[in-house]
């Protein structure tokens, strides 16, 4: 399983590349906004920024939602770096979007998705990954995880190469059931990902181990 940061603030995104566990990066516009990051200029030095951190895949979402403003977005975003994923909403020109990228070898990330249904379009249509927003399910009363099951076993089922991309994960409990549904990637915010780490044995049993260390060793 793939871990991506869901971020577009650059300290947070050392830090996870930091711990050495890191897979990736994902944003979107209201990440790149909470950041201050305006500009056409200014967003796409910052995804070069990002790209300079970390060694895999870095969505960067276009903003256009006819298929000719998508295209041409989408081609400028991925010649600014060869690790650069464009991530195109599940619209209708964003499917036929998709396609044109996937034949022109572009990787893409199919985002904003909430149904079995779009899922399969963005697969037929050649989708890098597909992001199915988990925490939004769950804010409306729908069982996020439980799509991502269902994705997965229609992916394995019909032996899509789509890789299903789990995000809007919003705490630990959500990547390990992520995992455990067999997402091929959790892109979580930093907290979620070192909430991994958590467990009061741990720290007890580590307190124990130096005060045994300290009581011979003074
Ligand atoms: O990057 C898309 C997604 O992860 C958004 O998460 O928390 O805004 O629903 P959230």
């Amino acid at each position: 399983m793939k871990f991506f940061i869901d971020t577009a603030n650059l300290k947070q995104i050392e830090e996870a590349q930091a711990l050495g566990v890191l897979d990736g990066v994902t944003t979107n516009p209201s990440l790149m906004a909470k950041e201050g990051i305006k500009g056409e200029k200014n967003i796409k030095q910052h995804y070069i920024n990002i790209c300079n951190i970390v060694d895999g895949d870095v969505s960067a979402e276009v903003i256009s939602t006819d298929f000719e403003g998508m295209i041409r977005e989408g081609e400028e975003l991925a010649a600014l770096h060869s690790q650069i994923v464009v991530k195109v909403p599940i619209i209708k020109d964003g499917v036929k979007a998709i396609k044109y990228f996937s034949d022109k070898k572009i990787r893409t990330n199919c985002t904003l998705v909430f149904s079995a249904g779009q899922a399969l379009l963005a697969a037929k249509a050649g989708a890098t990954y597909v992001s199915p927003f988990i925490g939004r399910l769950d804010d409306n009363s729908t069982d996020g995880v439980q799509l991502i099951e269902q994705i997965v076993q229609m992916y394995n089922y019909y032996e899509f190469e789509t890789q299903v991309l789990a995000a809007s994960i919003r705490h630990t409990m959500h990547i390990i059931k992520c995992m455990e549904a067999g997402a091929d990637v959790a892109t979580c915010p930093l907290d979620a990902i070192l909430g991994l780490l958590n467990h009061p044995l741990t720290d007890i049993g580590l307190a124990k181990f130096l005060a045994d260390y300290k009581k011979v060793n003074g």
